[in-house]
This record gives C-alpha cells, structure tokens and sequence, in this order.
C-alpha cells in the first residue's frame, strides 16, 4: 500500500458514490439536450477519491481497479508523479528557477501552474477543488461538475448502474480511451501548447528547467492505474502498445511544428528551444579536425553551419509512416525535406512549410489509429531504425534518446503481442544496455559508437522477424 491520501483527501466516504446515483435522472435528461462539449466545474481529487469510491487501499473494485487515488499518490514511483507536480513547485530548485526568470513565487506563476497543477479559471473551481492537488483527476478525465447552464456533470451519473463509458463522455468524461484525444492532452503539458503559459522555453530550460521527454505508450504504462483485462475492452476500445507508440510519435511531432509556426519566436531572437541544443551548447575547439555537429543530407537539407530544427521525433516519424501508412510515407519525407531547406530560407516560409508536414503527420496518426496493425510490424520498425542508413540521421543525443525508447518499447510490444517470447527478449539485454550506457552523459554524445550499438541491436532483432 502506498502513503495515506493528503489531509485534503480525507472526503466523507462515498459522498459522490452516492450523490451519483441520485443524479442519475438529471443526467438522462441532460443526455437528451446533447449539449455541445463544455467547459465544466472542476470539483476536485477529493471528490474522486472517496474510501467506496477510487480510494480503495486494494485493487479490489468489480469493474475499474478503485484504489486509481492511492496509485496517483504513490511516492514511490513515477506513477505518483501527478500528485507531486504541484509540491515541487515549493522545492528550492524551482524557486530557483523562478528568481532567476523574475516571477515571483514559482506556485503562484501561470508559467509554472498551468502544467503543474489543473489550472482552470477560478469559476470552474468546485468547492473541494484545490490546485495543490496538482495534477488531479480531472486534468485528464475533465471536469466532473456542472456544465454551463446548470446541466450536471459526469461525477453525477459515472457510477450508475448500467451506465456506459459513451454515455459518460456525452456527459462531459474527456475521451482518454481515444488515442489522438489522449495524446494530445498529454502534450499539453509534456509537450507545451499554444495556452497562455503552458510551454517550457529555452529561457525556462536556461534557469534549470529539465528538457522534456515523451512517449506516450511508456509513459501511459508508467502512470497505469487501469488493466486493459476483458472486463475493460467489453466496455472500452483497447490499443496495444504499437498503436499508442506510432500515434503519439505522430503526434508529438506534429505539435512540436505547429508549436514553431505558433511560437517560434521570442523577443528578436528565434526561440532556442526548437533547436538542437548542442549546435549552441557545445565546447569550443581549434581542432582541425572539427567534424560539424549539425549534418545535412538528402533528408536535411542544410548549408553548412546553419543551426539544425532538433528533429527526433521527425526521423522518428519517417520510420512509423513508412511502416505503418505507406500511402503518406512519401509525403512525409517530401514534405520533411522541403521543411528542413525551408528552415534556412525564411521565417515564413519555415513557418508554412511547417504546417504542411503537421498536416501530414497528423493524417499518419489518424491513418494508424484506425488501421488494424499487424504484430510484426513492431519489429519491422525496430529494424527501420536500427538500418545504417537510418542511423545516419541520428547525429544528436535527443534522436539516440528517442530512437532508443522506441526499440525498448517495441520489442516490449512484441512481447506483449506473444509474437517474441520473453526469453528471446532478454538475450536483447545486453545491447539495449549498451546502448544507454552511452546515453549517461549529453555531453559525452558519441554518434558513431551509438550507430554501432543499435546496428548490433538491429541485427539481433532481425533474428526475431
Ligand atoms: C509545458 C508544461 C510545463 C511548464 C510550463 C513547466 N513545467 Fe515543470 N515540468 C513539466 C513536466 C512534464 C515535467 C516532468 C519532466 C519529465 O519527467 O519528463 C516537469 C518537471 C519539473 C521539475 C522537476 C521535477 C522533478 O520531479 O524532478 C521542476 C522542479 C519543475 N518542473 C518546475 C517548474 C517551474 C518552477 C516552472 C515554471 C517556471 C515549470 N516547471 C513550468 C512541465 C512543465
Ligand atoms: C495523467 C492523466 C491522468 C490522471 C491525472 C488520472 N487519470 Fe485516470 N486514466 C488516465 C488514462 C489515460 C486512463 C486509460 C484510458 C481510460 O480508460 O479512460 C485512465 C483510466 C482511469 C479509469 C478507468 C479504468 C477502467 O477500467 O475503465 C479510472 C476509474 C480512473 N482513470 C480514475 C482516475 C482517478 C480517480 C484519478 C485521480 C485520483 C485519475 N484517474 C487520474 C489518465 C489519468
Ligand atoms: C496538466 C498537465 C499534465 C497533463 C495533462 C499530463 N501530465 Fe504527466 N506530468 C506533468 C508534470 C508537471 C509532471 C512532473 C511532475 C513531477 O515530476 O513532479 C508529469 C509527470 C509524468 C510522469 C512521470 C515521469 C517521470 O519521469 O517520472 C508520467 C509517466 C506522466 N506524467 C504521464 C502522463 C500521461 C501518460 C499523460 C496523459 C495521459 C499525462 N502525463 C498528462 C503534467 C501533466
Ligand atoms: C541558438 C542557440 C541556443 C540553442 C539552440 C540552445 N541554447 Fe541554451 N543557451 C544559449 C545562450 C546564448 C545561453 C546563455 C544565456 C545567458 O547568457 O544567460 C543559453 C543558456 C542555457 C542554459 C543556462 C546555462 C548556461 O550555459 O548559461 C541552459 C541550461 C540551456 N541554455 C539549455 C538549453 C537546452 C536544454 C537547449 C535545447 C533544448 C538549448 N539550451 C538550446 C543558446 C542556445
């Protein structure tokens, strides 16, 4: 069992259990109006996390797990991490931060809030909402309350006899079974978005903010308080880790372009966090020897000594479209190239050309949500990148990064579709350690030995096709 719920959460037990079932006809009714989608009251974690309702100490609950609060709250693990968003805005490091950006008190600045707490507006905060609670519930599931016009909320009628998740999202749930709605709502916040405050600059990363990473099967997986069991695909759709993989790299990169067209620039200076970060952070040298860092080529078309876009998630992309939606593969590479050589050529044609290929990363998403996929394709990725030729692309830590997650990710999907056995996994090991090794240390970036490793890797992998 994990640590006791925070004095806030001490609730009356099942108060909203209860009051859900007495909500039931108003919601019948409310369901009929088919209100438009609306911007409901927030009536906070303590609402949700009553002893009868998701703050069981065991997983024992019939349908959904119940004890959803007491992982949420785990200290132990990243799983908890949500709950703690807010607390570490009261940590010396981001008090820091906040006296070098000039903000004031980092837990009382929009910067800082809107993605480590449920920022909404002070008139959708319900009464036992409060923003200390961090990333609560409703950050993702949506405003429980009333809606607009007095209409009430899905807290009312969510644990009603018979009801069903439809049924819920019609009555304001925010659809997180739906792989494109759940990935862009992650990347609000693990990505940045185009709200007011809710995006890490590079003059945030400059007074210590960490960079962010994401991907949204590993991270879906490591904050899990749900089984995808029988139980649950009878009443929701289940993914698999490939789909969620492939769609949230998709969209990843989609935001990241659209984010450059939108917010691209700060001051009279591009925003820096778009770029590399190593064409600027890196040691001087008089070496003649000096290999430039950022590489062009066919799929980067660069001149020589122009800072790179930081493309990881990109060369990514090229890889899951080629494998996964051919009919939008050649467009993706067309329209990636044309940004890349757009990117030297103005603000903005950079700026169009970026909203074309967000355009076409969207359409493989969509393409990939719907599509049945087929096991194998899994490998058949994880040999696309680990081709020589692929890897020449990954010239930065970030790409090592990301193309590393990716293969643990998908020999994991591998696994889990029963297409590899776990055995045959684990003799992966030893490369996949490898590999990490040499991503310890940014500043120790070594492209050539990370190639090498994930070529040793690729050759391994292939065995398993
Ligand atoms: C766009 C959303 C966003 C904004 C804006 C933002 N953060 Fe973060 N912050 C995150 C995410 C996501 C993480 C977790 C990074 C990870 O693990 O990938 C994080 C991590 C942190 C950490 C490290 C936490 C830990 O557990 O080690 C600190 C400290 C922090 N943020 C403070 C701040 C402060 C102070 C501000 C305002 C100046 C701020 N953040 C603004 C999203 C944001
Ligand atoms: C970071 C986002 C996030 C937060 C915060 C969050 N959840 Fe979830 N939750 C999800 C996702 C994603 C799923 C899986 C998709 C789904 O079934 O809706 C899920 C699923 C669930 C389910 C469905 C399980 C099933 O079998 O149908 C319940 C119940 C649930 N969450 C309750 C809670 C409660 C209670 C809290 C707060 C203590 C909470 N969640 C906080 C993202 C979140
Ligand atoms: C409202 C903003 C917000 C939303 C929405 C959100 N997150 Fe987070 N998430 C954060 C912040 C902030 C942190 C860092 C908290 C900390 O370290 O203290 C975090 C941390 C995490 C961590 C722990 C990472 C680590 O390195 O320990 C995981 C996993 C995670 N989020 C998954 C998700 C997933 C999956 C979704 C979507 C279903 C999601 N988050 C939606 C703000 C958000
Ligand atoms: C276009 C050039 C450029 C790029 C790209 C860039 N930075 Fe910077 N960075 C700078 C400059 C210039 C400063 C110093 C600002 C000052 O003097 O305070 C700086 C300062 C910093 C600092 C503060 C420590 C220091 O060395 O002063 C950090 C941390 C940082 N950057 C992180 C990053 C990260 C992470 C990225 C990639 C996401 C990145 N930077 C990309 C130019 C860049």
């Amino acid at each position: 069992m994990t640590g006791q719920p925070s004095a806030s959460l001490q609730v009356k037990p099942g108060r909203a259990c209860r009051s859900a079932v007495s909500g039931l006809l108003a919601f019948v009714a409310a369901a009929l109006a088919a209100a438009p989608l609306p911007a409901q009251v927030h009536e906070g974690v303590a609402s949700c996390g009553g002893a009868t309702c998701h703050g069981r100490q065991a997983a024992t609950g019939a349908a959904v797990r119940q004890n959803e609060l007491s992982t949420w709250q785990d200290p132990a693990s990243p799983a908890g991490a949500h709950s703690r968003a807010f607390r570490v805005l009261l940590a010396p490091e981001s008090a820091r931060m906040a006296r070098r950006l000039a903000l004031g008190a980092a837990e009382e600045a929009p910067m800082c809030l809107s993605c480590h707490s449920d920022y909404v507006p002070a008139a959708r905060r319900g009464a036992r909402f409060r923003l200390e609670d961090g990333v609560g519930c409703e950050a993702c599931h949506g405003g429980s309350g009333a809606r607009p016009g007095g209409a009430p909320g899905w807290l009312a009628s969510h644990a009603a006899v018979g009801n069903s998740h439809a049924a819920n999202v019609a009555a304001g749930l925010f659809p997180a079974t739906d792989l494109i709605a759940r990935a862009n709502m992650c990347l609000d916040c693990h990505f940045g978005s185009i709200r007011p405050g809710q995006f890490v600059t590079h003059r945030i990363m400059a007074a210590g903010h960490p960079r962010l990473t994401f991907e949204l099967d590993l991270f879906t997986a490591l904050q899990a308080h749900h089984d995808e069991d029988a139980d649950y695909r009878a009443r929701k759709p289940a993914h698999g880790a490939l789909k969620a993989w492939a769609v949230g790299q998709a969209l990843a990169s989609a935001r990241q372009l659209r984010l450059f067209a939108q917010r691209g620039t700060d001051g009279a200076l591009p925003e820096f966090s778009f770029f590399d970060c190593r064409t600027c952070h890196r040691t001087f040298t008089d070496q003649r020897g000096l290999k430039p860092l950022s590489r062009a080529g066919q799929w980067r078309p660069l001149p020589a000594g122009f800072p790179a876009f930081a493309d990881e998630n990109l060369i990514l992309l090229d890889a899951a479209a080629r494998v996964l939606a051919a009919a939008e593969a050649g467009e993706v590479r067309q329209r990636s190239a044309a940004f890349h050589r757009a990117f030297a050529e103005s603000r903005p044609a950079a700026e169009a050309a970026a909203l074309a290929l967000a355009e076409s990363a969207e359409r493989v998403a969509r393409r990939v949500a719907g599509a049945r996929l087929e096991p194998g394709a899994a490998l058949r990725i994880v040999a696309a990148i680990t081709e020589p030729q692929h890897l020449q692309r990954v010239s930065e830590y970030q790409g090592g990064a990301q193309t590393l997650m990716a293969v643990e990710t998908l020999v994991s999907a591998a696994v889990s579709s029963g297409l590899v056995s776990e055995a045959r996994a684990r003799g992966l090991r030893p490369a996949l350690d490898e590999a990490h090794a040499l991503l310890k240390d940014a500043n120790r970036w070594d492209e050539e030995a990370f190639a090498r490793a994930m070529i040793r890797l690729g050759a391994a992998a292939r065995t398993m096709l």
